[in-house]
């Protein structure tokens, strides 16, 4: 490489005119105008314009005319101010052009098999086939400079609150975040496996322990679980824990930590405290755990109501113990029968009976079912829903929680049908107090609804005796427009806490001590208070970039199938391979 780079493209401005400069980069585009021909030089910064004229510069008219898309280049010359009329506004180099008056071509290229530019029409695997390529559009540079701005953001932030970057091993112990582990045999100790970490927990909890007291980490996580648009089996975490902390102190943290990301990586603020909702309310509102809160349509309980009508799905439904829970789909009472019928089967493909509805016109209600009320219980039902004329009220009568689940679901499948979210400001809220425990009817116990080492509140303490599902943790979640982005929870910090909450897990003294022995014993040797969480990087990614999918804010993402297709990767290996591993080949070849 003879010349040597002095100017970014995207850095040179009207200011430089004048001025002799080395650029680097790949050929955007030729355009030739007969005696004129115009190069779209690319760097990672943006496009220059180089002008080669036949008349005054006849080689390098004829070396110009050879490059073809994607050459890599070195070229030097002038900076020169464009004519009025050449000028191009959609261009942040626009208004200037380079003279050349030397090329260096550093490669040639092969026509790459889409084009080097935004908003193309091309199937995602062959993006994710020619990845380097993918990588080079404008939006994905994008993505790979937010990606670093955010690292950095959080990092610089997390060092001057005291944070230590700490790392913890990648060959290790099943954790216990409770997806699929990827294993990784072990040669030299014959039918023993890693695990890949599907979060450092353990290893921060660990480091509590150990009085390191502030700790982070930009960890990556394996989980092997069914991938989603916003899940794939590897991912990052900004992983977090500190010491002699209560739950308000790590909300803070965090909430410095988010407003710090926001101002250097967008250059917005963000306004804290976040708001605060509790589980239970989240699920009585919203019908969900991490509700989307742009919009309302929040769900009403007319229970009341419901008992004493004479429609049967509705009062067998809550002397039963259930509820009936209702929507008020503002204006959609011109909803078509057909329309209304999908719904019905869309809340039935959920896994509840059916749906009733009930349109307010000026004459009274529309529906089917109103020989079942008195006038007196329709108008406390329009009164409960704040139905006007022209809405449409839905309703599920079920169990309690299903009943609110669906209608969740029923609403987010409304919001997003109708076009009620508005896409912009973001809703950040915190989700706490969430049940310590779920019960699993499959394997007959109870199951940690975050993992086994979050604290119950205080105050519940003593329902672990007499009714665990009543128990509320001091877990949190952070949602921002209907995600999870983190997600955390003070710890037990207790020795016999902690085993009274793996006994109520079902976890025998044996597999107590074999799965996280080392934990507890740890505990024995004065383990300080501590509480932690985790970001979801990529998902914080996204949002922030307002992108769909989760693969378009990593730079080497997995499809849904979990494969790389870059790569190749799973891929088979040999049968010495197998054999050095103590692995007969239960494989198809
Ligand atoms: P949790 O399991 O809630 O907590 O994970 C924390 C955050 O990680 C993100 N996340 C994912 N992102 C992409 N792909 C996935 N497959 C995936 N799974 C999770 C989510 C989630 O909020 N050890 C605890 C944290 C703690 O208690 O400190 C943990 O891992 O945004
Ligand atoms: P059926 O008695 O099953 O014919 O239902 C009468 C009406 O009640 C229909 O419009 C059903 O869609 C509706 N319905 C049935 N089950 C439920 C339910 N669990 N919640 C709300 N409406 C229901």
């Amino acid at each position: 490489m003879r010349l040597r780079r002095t100017y970014w493209c995207g850095d040179i401005s009207l200011k430089n005119v004048g001025t002799n400069v080395v650029l680097a980069g790949w050929v955007q585009g030729r355009r030739d105008h007969g005696g004129l021909l115009f190069i779209d030089l690319r760097d990672r910064t943006g496009l220059i314009q180089l002008v080669f004229n036949y008349e005054h510069q006849e080689d390098l008219f004829r070396a110009a005319e050879k490059l073809r898309a994607e050459y890599v280049l070195a070229v030097s010359g002038a900076v020169i101010g464009r004519s009025p009329e050449t000028i191009n506004l959609k261009l942040a180099t626009g208004e200037i052009e380079i003279r050349v008056d030397e090329i260096e071509v550093l490669n040639m290229a092969q026509v790459p098999p889409f084009y080097i530019e935004d908003a193309i029409d091309t199937d995602e695997n062959l993006r994710l086939r020619y990845r380097y390529l993918d990588l080079r559009r404008p939006e994905m540079q994008e993505m790979l400079r937010l990606r670093h701005r955010l690292l950095m953001a959080a990092r610089k932030c997390l060092d001057e609150r005291g944070f230590w970057e700490i790392e913890t091993p990648m060959l290790t112990r099943s954790t216990p975040e409770g997806a699929r582990d990827y294993l990784v045999p072990s040669r030299i100790s014959p039918g023993c496996f890693y695990a890949l970490p599907q979060s450092p927990q353990l290893f921060k909890q660990l480091l509590m322990v150990a009085g390191a007291e502030r700790y982070f980490q930009i960890a990556r996580c394996f989980r092997d679980e069914d991938l989603r648009a916003d899940r794939q089996p590897e991912f990052t975490q900004i992983d977090m824990e500190l010491s002699f902390c209560v739950r308000e102190d790590l909300i803070a943290e965090v909430e410095a930590l988010l407003a710090r990301i926001y101002r250097e990586v967008l250059g917005r603020e963000l306004h804290t405290p976040l708001p605060v909702i509790s589980y239970a309310e989240a699920m009585e509102r919203f019908g969900s755990d991490k509700p989307d809160t742009r919009f309302g349509m929040e769900l009403q309980d007319i229970s009341g109501i419901a008992r004493e009508c004479a429609f049967k799905v509705f009062n067998q439904a809550v002397s039963a113990g259930g509820a009936v829970k209702g929507i008020n789909v503002k204006g959609c009472g011109y909803f078509s029968r057909k329309e209304l019928d999908d719904l019905t089967a869309l809340v039935q493909s959920w896994g509840t009976g059916g749906l009733a509805w009930m349109i307010v016109t000026e004459e009274g209600f529309k529906t089917p079912i109103a020989k079942f009320f008195t006038n007196a219980q329709l108008n406390s039902l329009r009164r409960y829903m704040a139905g006007e004329d022209g809405d449409l009220l839905l309703f599920i009568a079920d169990a309690p929680d299903a009943a609110q689940k669906i209608l969740g679901q029923l609403r987010l499948h409304l919001a997003r049908k109708l076009d009620l979210i508005a896409e912009g400001e973001d809703h950040f809220l915190w989700v706490l107090d969430f049940p310590l425990f779920a019960f699993s009817p499959e394997e007959n116990r109870y199951t940690s609804n975050h993992h086994p080492f979050t604290a119950p509140r205080d105050e519940d303490i003593p329902l672990l005796r007499t009714e665990p599902q009543k128990v509320r943790s001091l877990a949190y979640d952070l949602v921002c427009n209907g995600v999870e982005i983190a997600g955390g929870s003070i710890r037990i910090h207790g020795r016999d806490l902690q085993e009274t909450i793996f006994r109520l897990l079902g976890l025998t003294q044996e597999e107590l001590e074999e799965k996280f022995g080392f934990l507890l014993e740890a505990f024995k040797y004065g383990a300080p208070p501590h509480g932690g969480i985790a970001f979801g990087l990529d998902r914080l990614l996204m949002l922030m970039s307002k992108r769909k999918s989760i693969r378009d804010v990593i730079p080497f993402p997995k499809t849904a199938a979990g494969t790389c297709l870059l790569t190749g990767a799973p891929a088979p290996v040999s049968p010495h391979q197998l054999q050095e591993l103590h692995i007969k080949n239960f494989g198809t070849q």
